[in-house]
């Protein structure tokens, strides 16, 4: 007999006789007719035992029958293209799935390499994918372009995973719609970029060629304001100044948006201390705080490490930013702002700035948009308190540009925190 196959029920027969005449024949002794009646009893009990076994041999045989049949067509129908193959890269075995993939019959992929079905191109990749597995990184996923049996190409995502004696099994998906989508957006991202860029420049250049003219006019208006001048002119040129001098403001932040659009911002960092450079800061916007009967308040916490290395010109232009719009926003009451620490490590701190006014507030769904470019709260500011809306705009890129956020917490009819992070180099020593 050849071992793991069962014997014929002939050879049976004969190896049992054989055993029997090894062990001894019980029968070939005499026995009493009661020891009879006990061997007759043994042997009935050990048939029928042997028959529930024999039954259960059948059942547990059958039951393995339909494990591998069903094991097959899971294989076979599975909705993804399976490749078993060999040590050396045959195809074993190909699902049904795998033989619509590359539009031929099972039989045309069977016992060829894998190879002779990728692009030669893309063969570099499959071989080091390949060695991945190999290396004992048991699966690997790779994207690689494959050839049909009509000569034509598809993009597939194959993935492999090693199996026992070397064979590993191979899935396969289609995935030519996921690169053509892919590479739509890829070209359509790096158009748009590219657009914008264009956009920013354009507006940059625009705006500086404004400005230069622009600030002859009002250079003329202050000439003409020193002439002797009737009540009505003078009234009339000191209102072509303040528009004048508005359209300087926009025009500036339309050119400091564009340049940060244009990615042609660049900090200029210097040494400086922070505790002047807010002292300064509030000086400058006290006037207008004053002239609206408002409280103006700040505080620094005293752990707060204020010689510091950064870009002080755009922190206190957020700080302009931010203060002027709380001023600007408050009828009564008083704005407050307030400087704290975040985090500090040896070279470098992150500093929290809180500004806190008792004014007008923002409704919940207008604060998303707020930091959005030309957008305020509702249009009824505009007409009342003028602006462009680019303020809070430019304060969130510089902001970010200096390694923070910018956020703002508001109740309507209540009042305003808006807050910002900077991170900055602290002075060594
Ligand atoms: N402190 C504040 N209180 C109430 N509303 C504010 C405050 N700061 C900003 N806003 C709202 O956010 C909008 C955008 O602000 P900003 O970008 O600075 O533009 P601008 O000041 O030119 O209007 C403002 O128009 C206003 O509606
Ligand atoms: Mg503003």
């Amino acid at each position: 007999m050849t071992h793991g196959q069962p014997d014929s029920a002939l050879t049976l027969r004969q190896r049992a006789e054989e055993k029997l005449k090894t062990d001894g024949d019980v029968t070939s002794k005499t026995l009493s007719s009661e020891e009879t009646c006990q061997v007759i009893h043994e042997l009935q009990v050990h048939q029928i035992e042997l028959e529930i076994q024999n039954e259960e041999l059948h059942r547990t045989q059958h039951d393995l029958e339909a494990a591998k049949s069903r094991y097959f067509d899971l294989y076979d129908l599975a909705p993804v293209a399976y490749l078993t193959l060999s040590k050396h890269g045959l195809i074993l075995e190909a699902n049904i799935t795998a033989a619509t993939l590359f539009g031929s019959t099972r039989k045309e992929l069977l016992k060829k390499p894998v190879t002779n079905f990728i692009l030669p191109e893309d063969q570099s990749v499959y071989y080091l994918y390949r060695k991945l597995v190999i290396e004992g990184k048991k699966t690997q996923g790779c994207e690689l372009r494959m050839i049909r049996a009509d000569g034509s190409s598809f993009w597939a995502y194959k993935y492999a995973t090693s199996m026992q004696g070397g064979e590993y099994l191979v899935t396969l998906t289609d995935i030519t719609k996921l690169k053509q989508t892919e590479e739509e957006l890829r070209r359509a991202k790096i158009a748009a970029e590219a657009a914008t860029v264009a956009k920013s420049e354009f507006l940059a250049n625009m705006s500086h060629e404004i400005r230069t003219p622009m600030n002859a006019i009002i250079g003329v208006i202050q000439l003409l304001e020193m002439g002797d001048l009737s009540q009505e002119h003078r009234e009339d040129l000191c209102m072509a100044k303040k528009a004048g001098l508005d359209l300087v403001r926009l025009i500036n932040d339309i050119l400091e948006l564009s340049k940060i659009e244009a990615h042609k911002i660049d900090l200029e960092i210097s040494r400086f201390d922070l505790r002047n450079e807010i002292a300064d800061t509030i000086k400058l916007l006290s006037l207008q705080a004053r002239e609206k009967g408002l409280e103006l308040t700040y505080s620094i916490d005293p752990d707060v490490p204020t010689l510091l290395k950064g870009d002080a010109g755009r922190l206190r232009q957020i700080i302009i930013n931010l203060v002027g719009n709380a001023i600007k926003f408050t009828p009564v009451g008083s704005v407050a702002l307030q400087i704290r620490k975040d985090a500090e490590d040896t070279d470098t701190v992150t500093i929290r700035f809180l500004v806190h006014d008792s004014g007008i507030g923002i409704a919940a769904d207008e604060q998303g948009h707020i930091f959005e470019p030309f957008t305020q709260a509702d249009s009824s500011t505009i007409r009342k308190y003028g602006g462009t809306g680019l303020g809070l705009t430019i304060s969130k890129r510089f902001a970010e540009l200096m390694g923070g956020h910018i956020g703002v917490q508001s109740i309507e009819g209540k009042g305003s925190s808006f807050w910002f992070t900077v991170m900055m180099d602290k002075q060594p020593g």
